[in-house]
């Protein structure tokens, strides 16, 4: 039996989870891989966080990371204290002291890729980042080895839990989004602060991470055009229902002949379609590879127990292959490996087909008016519906359209939105089939 000294940096409820894993599974985990974890050292900057893990005569406390990464019989460094800084200069500093590392920061890997993957292979050391993008789902593993041998051609993902609570909640109940985010909030599903999760971004960050293994070339967050739920309404929840529609905050990416698409923003999924029915706060990804054709991955997105499994299951695969084939990666996985130098197409240039819902006031001739504008760039209407009738009075009308070009479709609305009878914003909201 081999022993294998980690630290853990950021003892928040990942890294709490990953001490009560070591602690309760460590002996299962050691009869299965022949590697005994030993957590040498837990690092955070609150005393009571440190204080919450058990004594041990062999366990090092402190609050500092450099003195603990610094050790010579620290094998492996675990980060989890998310966010790019100070998370980027401990994540650099342990692989270039020669450490491997395991960390679960989608921020600082979708931030700083090149350079972090730059360490590890210029010092010959490992880093693993499954809990980075789906919890507890083996998704990074699935494309860096399950699906190795395939092209991959789509990736749809529902990345995010709080979003998918918040979208479901919202569905069943035909409650506002500010509500379904408060109950969120209570549940302790979403963050006190859940900017990133509304927002789309942190969704970007796990998409920018699967696209970068799957498509072998740097993406940075910029990127990936990215819009959140907050514009989504009950109303337009519903009467997507009513066409057969669910809507889902989907991260897509597809690898097209005139380039990736990259994109995070509310999406009409037909209801029976596997993704319309992952519900509440879990993750799905499903991917389509030349080979393998589609496969879902399915399961918890967060949580302390769920993040914990694919963390130690980071730290078993680096453990073993220190421990038995040696302390430096002789065979870095190259994730920079594409040869085509596609570029990202531009939003403008993505066709597609439109979820259209306009507030107008319910005259004559205004169906007539939006229609023609539509018509003059090119957008086809696909089905119409008027769902009330309040003579004189503002009335959500709904059109699908067929697939337009992106930007045809924006230029329309902007005329659209200036005419009299168009009462504020039209919602566009886009329909993948
Ligand atoms: N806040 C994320 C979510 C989990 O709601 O899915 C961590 O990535």
């Amino acid at each position: 039996m081999k022993d294998i000294n980690i630290a853990l940096i950021g003892v928040g409820t990942i890294g709490k989870g990953v001490v009560e894993t070591i602690s309760s599974n460590g002996q299962l985990i050691a009869d299965r891989t022949g590697v005994n974890l030993v957590l040498r050292g837990v690092c955070d900057r609150d005393k009571e966080a440190l204080a919450s893990v058990d004594d041990d005569a062999a366990l090092i406390k402190t609050s500092s990371a450099s003195e603990l990464i610094a050790r010579d019989d620290i094998d492996i460094v675990i980060e989890l204290i998310g966010g790019v800084n100070p998370a980027k200069e401990i994540v650099l500093s342990a692989l270039r002291g020669g450490k491997h590392v395991v960390t679960a920061n989608k921020a600082l890997l979708s931030n700083s890729w090149e350079e972090i993957f730059a360490a590890a292979s210029d010092s010959g050391t490992y880093i693993n980042f499954e809990a980075s993008v789906g919890g507890a789902i083996p998704v990074i593993r699935a494309i860096k080895e399950g699906f190795v041998a395939n092209k991959i051609k789509t990736i749809y993902g529902i990345l995010n839990g709080t979003t998918n609570f918040i979208l479901t909640k919202m569905a069943a109940e035909g409650m506002p989004f500010k509500e379904a985010l408060a109950i969120a909030q209570e549940k302790g599903i979403a963050e006190r602060n859940p900017e990133l999760d509304v927002s789309g971004k942190d969704s970007a960050h796990k998409l920018s991470i699967l696209s970068m293994l799957a498509f072998g070339r740097v993406i940075s967050n910029d990127e990936v055009y990215t819009e959140g739920i907050s514009g989504v309404s009950p109303i337009d929840i519903a009467c997507a229902a009513k066409w057969g529609y669910s809507i889902k905050l989907l991260a897509i990416a597809k690898n097209s002949p005139s380039g990736l698409q990259l994109r995070v923003h509310p999406t009409l999924v037909p209801s029976s379609h596997i993704l319309a029915n992952v519900r509440g706060e879990d993750n799905a990804i499903s991917m389509r590879g030349d080979l393998v054709g589609e496969s879902l991955l399915y399961g918890k997105g967060a949580g302390a127990r769920p993040t914990a499994s694919s963390v130690v299951s980071d730290v078993i695969d680096i453990a073993r292959r220190v421990a038995f084939y040696g302390k430096k990666n002789p065979a870095p996985y190259n994730v920079v490996h594409d040869r085509s130098r596609k570029g990202i197409v531009p939003m403008e240039d993505i066709t597609i087909s439109y979820y259209l819902r306009f507030s107008v006031t319910d005259r004559p001739g205004v169906l007539a008016r939006i229609a023609s504008m539509l018509a003059d760039n090119g957008i086809s209407i696909a089905s119409v519906s008027q769902e009330e009738r309040k003579e004189g009075q503002t009335v959500p009308v709904i059109i699908l359209t067929h697939k337009a070009r992106e930007g045809d479709l924006r230029k329309a609305i902007a005329k659209i939105d200036d005419f009299d009878l168009v009462k504020g914003r039209t919602v566009v909201i886009r329909r993948e089939e």
